[in-house]
């Protein structure tokens, strides 16, 4: 076994999130295995993507399990036996257990379609049509931690796109979908470096811009 950090990743399904992590694990941007793919659904082409790169799959359907509770809880007993250390989700269309975060403190990414808190709170492409619906001329896609508020955890990072006059839904999310390829594999390899210091529980820094003294 490589001693690389072992990453879990949760998806629901396209999963492009998912390949461009993968690449960069194999082009070396993001030092890190992937160790296992957890799918809320299953037959979907995230599980594809992730088969076809050798990692392991699993299917975990909300109807699965008695409550949120315990799938939040088999959730933990798989990333755990895989030696997960930290999770990231990549289009996951659930609401992670609060026991989940309680294990994973500081160790979950989430990546949405939007410059939040901006257009929080819905999957996509529900962000991004509430963009266009809102006439803002400037969206994007933002990294953050997860916590028991939904995706208003301390921000990573984000990226900026413009929207244009004659987007859809559809050209404004490919805009958005190409940066978050960009973005997400290089805030997990930031956060794996140690890099994102986060303070008071509520934005982060980093690292090598925080001044002694300051
Ligand atoms: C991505 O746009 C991601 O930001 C979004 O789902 C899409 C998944 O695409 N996530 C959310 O909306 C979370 N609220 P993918 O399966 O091709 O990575």
């Amino acid at each position: 076994m490589s001693d690389l950090p072992r990453i879990g990743v949760l998806v629901s399904g396209r999963g492009s999130n998912l390949a461009a992590l993968i690449a960069a694990t194999e082009n070396g941007t993001l030092p890190a295995q992937i160790a296992l793919v957890i799918s809320s659904k299953p037959n979907v082409p995230a599980l594809e993507i992730a088969a076809n790169a050798g990692i392991p799959t699993q299917v975990m359907r909300p109807r699965d399990f008695a409550s949120r509770h315990e799938e939040g809880e088999a959730i933990i007993a798989a990333m755990r036996s895989a030696q997960v250390e930290l999770l990231v989700l990549a289009g996951y269309a659930r609401l992670v257990d609060p026991c989940v975060i309680e294990a994973y403190r500081w160790k979950i990414i989430n990546i949405h379609p939007s410059l939040l808190p901006a257009f929080a709170g819905s999957m996509a492409p529900g962000p991004q049509a509430a963009a266009l619906a809102a006439g803002v001329k400037f969206s994007g896609c933002t990294t953050h931690f997860v916590t028991e508020d939904t995706d208003a955890g301390p921000i990573i990072d984000q990226a900026v796109v413009p929207v244009h006059d004659d987007d859809t839904v559809e050209t404004l999310a490919d805009r958005i979908l190409r940066a978050e390829h960009q973005l997400l594999p290089a805030s997990v390899a930031a956060v794996l470096a140690g890099e994102v210091q986060i303070i008071d529980g509520r934005r982060t820094v980093r690292r090598s811009s925080v001044h002694a003294g300051d």
